[in-house]
């Protein structure tokens, strides 16, 4: 494709680097005009170095080719196991992180952001226009499915995704957690098996655990996520009854699956009949000028339920999430009601005003761009620092980084000695449900960049090498 060939050019100019990092790639009516194609080529080309990591874009200045300089490698992707297992993880993940909340330390463990990226005050702002116009929110239940004008905005919002939903097949929660719980419920009975990516992010397995349900778990790449022939053959093993993937950034790898990857993994459900959950939860936090596809864009047969929330984005505090499913929208209602009768109005109403207001966008581009500042002076620190064998990923948004620490290091000790030092970290162990991941750790890069995390950083290496 005559895209391809103009970004192929372009990253030999990298590899050979008579374009070095840093340097702006000439505009895209200037490459337009010198290579004689059109500008829509020259955009996709650019998309194109931008997904592969080699360049990115920054707003209203032009594509940027990205520091390359990293000397340690990628963690590999796991074998797959061909059968399903039970999950028991929840004593092993309340005790890490109620040890962890005890204490006045550096997070890096928890994927959290600094206070001051979120639009607090904007909100406050927007929450005392929301109480003067109605003074009377709080004196009634604002039933499930939610508040009507606010799921509007979601439909409206999940365009970006090329995805065309309904607001009447919006249910709103109490933050993502709250939507795959709910979805979960609606597809299957306690006993049934779920086909899962591995590793995957712990809230997940501990809702799996106490639905008594179990996990299937899929390799996930780390760049590309799972590979839809091995989801195939998998299927044919065991009876599944829902598939629960994260296609946007999977929290720990910050994988993020090729549209093809995308459509033939809701072919083969929706072949199969069976509801497939996506977790979207970091899909707006891409570093790449374009918003990645949901799921939901190729689910013409309406076997797909997506949850989400803006925990990562705009205010956990609020509890606020939703679940899209025309299919199960009644029963999602229903289990709605049951759970916690209705999701709190107030802050539907803020969000409502938010995104009404038009500052989501501008947020969103200021989010990504210190995100992945943050990821790549983590990384450079890891490089400088870390113990040579060790391994991390690369992710394109969101805002983790998924170490593997040498083998003989055990991240449960490394968390609890990580601790006494005034460091928290996740281990590796609690993103699977076999507890695999023994020698991984989850770095959280969402905190503003400080010397104080660089000393953080520097601690873990120095405890990484004493373990040696
Ligand atoms: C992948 C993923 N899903 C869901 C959640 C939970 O989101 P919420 O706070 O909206 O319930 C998190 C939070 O860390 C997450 O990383």
């Amino acid at each position: 494709l005559l895209y391809e060939q103009v970004a192929g050019e372009i990253e030999s100019q990298i590899q050979n680097q008579t374009l070095s990092p840093g340097d702006r790639l000439p505009s895209v009516r200037q490459m337009s005009r010198a290579q004689k194609v059109s500008i829509s080529t020259v955009v996709q080309a650019y998309i194109h170095l931008e997904q592969k990591g080699l360049v990115e874009a920054r707003p209203q200045s032009g594509f940027y080719v990205k520091p390359q300089g990293f000397q340690l490698p990628e963690p590999d992707t796991k074998k797959p196991h061909f059968k399903s297992t039970s999950v028991s993880i929840g004593d092993v993940i309340s005790s890490i992180f109620g040890a962890a909340r005890e204490k006045d330390i550096i997070h890096l463990g928890a994927a959290c952001l600094s206070p001051e990226l979120y639009p607090s005050k904007k909100l406050n702002r927007l929450t005392s226009q929301v109480l003067k116009e109605t003074p009377l929110h709080s004196a009634q239940y604002d039933m499930p499915p939610g508040y009507l004008p606010f799921r509007k905005q979601l439909a409206k919002r999940m365009l970006h995704s090329g995805a065309k939903v309904r607001a009447e097949d919006i249910v709103t929660t109490a933050g993502a957690m709250e939507a795959i719980t709910l979805a979960l419920k609606v597809c299957t009975r306690p006993g049934d098996t779920v086909m899962i990516e591995s590793p995957i992010y712990y809230g997940t397995l501990q809702v799996l655990q106490s639905l008594g349900l179990k996990a299937f778990e899929v390799p996930c790449h780390p760049r590309t996520g799972v590979d839809p022939d091995e989801v195939r053959a998998l299927l044919k093993k065991e009876k599944v009854k829902a598939g629960l993937f994260i296609p946007n950034f999977n929290n720990p790898v910050g994988s993020l699956m090729p549209d093809e990857n995308k459509k033939s993994l809701v072919q083969i459900f929706s072949e199969k009949e069976i509801p497939l959950i996506e977790d979207d939860i970091y899909g707006d936090l891409t570093f790449s000028s374009q918003r990645p596809s949901t799921l939901k864009r190729y689910d013409n047969d309406d076997w797909v339920i997506t949850c989400s929330s803006f925990s990562k984005t705009l205010a956990p505090g609020y509890r606020v999430g939703w679940v899209i499913s025309k299919r199960f929208q009644e029963q999602l209602e229903r289990e709605k009601f049951i759970s916690t009768v209705a999701t709190a109005s107030l802050p539907q109403y803020i969000l409502n005003q938010y995104l009404a207001d038009g500052g989501y966008d501008r947020h969103i581009r200021h989010l990504k761009d210190v995100f992945s500042q943050q990821i790549h002076r983590v990384s450079d620190t890891i490089c400088q620092n870390f113990p040579k064998e060790t391994k991390f990923t690369r992710p394109l948004g969101g805002f983790v980084l998924w170490v593997e620490l040498p083998k003989h290091i055990d991240s449960v000790k490394f968390h609890d000695q990580a601790l006494q030092k005034g460091v928290s970290v996740t281990p590796g162990v609690v993103f699977s449900a076999r507890g695999s991941y023994k020698n991984f750790i989850r770095l959280n890069c969402g905190n503003l960049w400080s010397p104080e995390i660089e000393r953080a950083l520097k601690k873990l290496a120095q405890m990484a090498h004493g373990m040696e």
